[in-house]
């Protein structure tokens, strides 16, 4: 069957076999699909969507279009995974590699890059001074193995389909479909040969999904597939109407991160991190329980043994820890700051993620197109917390950026991105549901 058939096929709302997906995922990786075409059948699965059948034949077919990587079987122990959906001041993956290691897992976290004003990974560990993110695949598999954990980028021989198709997506308006994010965001994961994944699933004003019905529907087709192709996969559902944490720009995160695995970190990045870890205990069966197994990750981040692993790896990928912990005890690296007080006596009740995520891209801090280049110094941090009480004149965050005008342009635009109101805010928990395969959402607790 010629590709245009295909195409005619899934435009007229007709399911597809698993074999004519794979020739459809082979033929394009080789080149022997012009982008025209492939244009066109995104946005027919854009508008027809695929079934549960057809997307684990995607899934599985961009999964198989490169390298994976491969475990040796020896090891007891569990390979596993968290992804997140990206939010503004989503730094969790961070201090959460280095505590999985030591909880005992192995962890190859291989992560991207941010757009628009979701911040990525990799953005993040650029900041760190010689911090290396591209690892040849044999050399992730090391590092994973001697350290427990790696974050770095995909190479280009891991799930070359994925490129091409999240490129042309972008430019052709077919990113917001559940089963080509499904495919895309598993086939990465599924490529990494996990025992088990969690998700962060990220709704609100600054998440991909606005609202909790869209993050419910596309963390269950992932949790659905994920565990369909042998991962034992969970999804939560978190908020993101305000940024996680005081602090958003990429090493402003990577300082939160630091104090996150030193027991100082702000509460929701701890709670999310210890929330991660957790469940990945109960997954595994390397723990019974939810309850025990958040005690286990509380102790073992608040042994230490965390920070001092994530040193392990900065060195394993090639920083320079002196200087990364020099840079660390500074508390700007920037030409300017400005500090934001609260107008008024009362409680912080509103801190609006996009607006704040906006503010570190337009400072440099974020792209606006995939060739922007980053400033990673810059951003907003001692972001008070939505719900804190403050007095008039309190510091309730401070503007880093380039220069003495943007910083204070960045200020104003902070500030209005901030309520204060004389009663708090009434209480909205972070984590607002549970996904497991095959038992009906639950409510957070
Ligand atoms: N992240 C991905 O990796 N792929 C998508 O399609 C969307 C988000």
């Amino acid at each position: 069957m010629s590709f245009l058939a295909l195409i005619e096929a899934k435009r007229d709302g007709r399911a597809l076999s698993p074999a004519q997906i794979g020739a459809i995922v082979s033929d394009y990786t080789a080149g022997h699909i012009p982008d025209y075409q492939m244009a066109a059948f995104l946005m027919a699965v854009f508008f027809r969507g695929l079934n549960s059948e057809e997307t684990a034949a995607l899934t599985l077919a961009m999964r198989d279009s490169g390298e994976t990587l491969s475990w040796p079987t020896n090891d007891p122990r569990p390979v596993v995974d968290k992804h997140s959906t990206g939010g503004v001041g989503d730094k969790v993956s961070l201090p959460l590699a280095p505590l999985l290691a030591c909880l005992g897992f192995r962890v190859p976290m291989i992560s991207g890059r941010g757009l628009g004003i979701t911040g990525g990974t990799l953005d993040k560990l650029d900041s760190i001074p010689g911090f290396q993110t591209l690892l040849p695949t044999e050399r992730i598999q090391a590092v994973v193995q001697q350290v427990g954990c790696v974050m770095c980028g995909q190479t280009d021989r891991m799930v070359p389909a994925d490129k091409g198709l999240y490129a042309l997506r972008d430019v052709t308006g077919t990113v917001p479909s559940i089963p080509l994010i499904v495919a895309s965001i598993l086939s990465k994961k599924l490529a990494e040969q996990l025992q088990a994944l969690i998700l962060d699933v990220k709704f609100g004003a600054a998440a991909f999904m606005p609202t909790l019905e869209q993050a419910r529907e596309l963390a269950l087709a992932m949790v659905r597939l994920g565990c369909s192709c042998g991962v034992n996969t969970r999804a939560l559902l978190t908020a993101m109407d305000h940024p996680l944490g005081g602090a958003a720009g990429n090493w402003l995160e990577v300082k939160e991160s630091v104090r996150c695995l030193e027991g100082r970190g702000p509460a929701p990045v701890r709670e999310l991190v210890i929330e991660c870890a957790a469940h990945l205990l109960v997954q595994t069966g390397k723990c019974g329980s939810l309850a025990a197994a958040r005690e286990q990750a509380i102790a073992c981040l608040e042994s230490g043994n965390p920070r001092r692993k994530w040193n392990e790896m900065l060195a394993a990928q090639g920083a320079d820890l002196e200087a990364f912990e020099r840079k660390l005890a500074l508390d700007v690296t920037v030409p300017a700051v400005v500090e934001i007080h609260a107008p008024v006596t009362g409680f912080v009740s509103r801190c609006d993620a996009r607006q704040i995520g906006e503010v570190v891209r337009d400072l440099g801090g974020g792209r606006l197109t995939k060739d922007s280049v980053i400033n990673y110094e810059v951003g907003v941090d001692q972001l008070a917390g939505v719900g804190t009480a403050v007095a008039a004149g309190a510091l309730i965050a401070r503007v880093h950026a380039a220069n003495d005008t943007q910083a204070r342009r960045a200020a104003l635009r902070v500030q209005s991105a901030i309520d204060i109101t004389p009663s708090p805010p009434a209480p909205s928990p972070l984590i607002r549901e549970i996904l497991v395969a095959d038992q009906p959402a639950r409510e957070a607790q």
